[in-house]
């Protein structure tokens, strides 16, 4: 039998900024790989170019940036699609939650309108009819309790943790192989956040969907288990299972960060 094939799989990835002074590399040589139901946490200081290589994976590259590399989503080269292919895959194949809800969720429609047009987008719902349907579905699966209620409300009508409750429902609601949460935490205290770390593993163990999150949070990463691999100046210094490398990191690096701020990386 052969190996599975991972979900996600990023080879020797660079992205350069234009500068003042000529490009400057945000990433340099990243590899990543993440198998189906599987959590990698990319952790790593402020500026270390985690979002930028979230961004790259999601072919959203900042203004005027250079990416070089290889990025394959199961059988999917993404570095040869098109842009409309590429639409086609954000939403569809990899759901994307930003730090903040109100990044993803439009704040002038409720949430059932919001999630319907992004089912009938994808075609992943054969009609308006069957999109409307599977709306309350959608949202217990992202754990909101009375998810009719949720459906009629605006976003500014809902807790900071049901907003991103919907959020991640808007993200995940066509099934993706990819989800990719940067930062989503950061935002809620401390319950809230352990809530919608776990509302994670449950769409992982549930429904096979590989994880790339992305936190400058040592605490968050414990708690997301997985894979973790650290980043400084845009590189990967270490990587493994979340539990070796957060108590017995093999890098200096890493170990500095460990015990010069127990809790949490700035
Ligand atoms: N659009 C951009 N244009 C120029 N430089 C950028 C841009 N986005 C990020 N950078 C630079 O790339 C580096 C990595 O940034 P980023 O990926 O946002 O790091 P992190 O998410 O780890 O905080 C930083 O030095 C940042 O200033
Ligand atoms: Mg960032």
């Amino acid at each position: 039998m052969s190996a599975p094939r991972p979900a996600l799989a990023v080879e020797d990835l660079t992205v350069g900024y234009p500068g003042p002074e000529g490009p400057v590399r945000a990433v340099d040589g990243v590899c990543l790989h993440i198998e189906p139901g599987d959590a990698l946490v990319l952790l790593g200081e402020s500026g270390s170019g985690k979002t930028t290589v979230a961004r790259a994976v999601l072919g959203l590259p900042g203004r005027g940036a250079r990416t070089g590399g290889r990025i394959r989503l199961g059988d999917t080269d993404l570095r040869t699609l098109d842009e409309r292919s590429l639409a086609r895959v954000r939403g569809r194949r990899i759901g994307y939650v930003p730090q903040d809800p109100t990044g993803s969720l439009d704040p002038l429609r409720r949430i059932g309108p919001q999630l319907t047009e992004v089912l009938l987008r994808h075609r992943v719902a054969p009609g308006r009819r069957a999109a409307r349907a599977a709306v309350p579905g959608i949202l217990a699966t992202a754990g909101i309790p009375d998810p009719e209620r949720i459906a009629g409300s605006y976003p500014h009508e809902l807790s900071g943790g049901l907003r991103q409750r919907a959020a991640i429902a808007l993200a995940v609601c066509c099934g993706p192989d990819l989800l990719i949460a940067d930062e989503p935490t950061t935002a809620l205290d401390a319950l809230v956040r352990g809530q919608v770390l776990d509302l994670f593993g449950a769409l992982r163990g549930e429904h096979g969907i590989a994880l790339l999150l992305v936190t400058h949070d040592l605490s968050v990463a414990r708690r997301t288990g997985g894979r973790v691999a650290v980043m400084r100046d845009g590189r990967i210094v270490e990587t493994g299972p979340a539990g070796q490398v957060l108590s017995r990191p093999g890098h200096a690096f890493t170990a500095g960060l460990l015990t010069a701020r127990p809790g949490e990386l700035r």
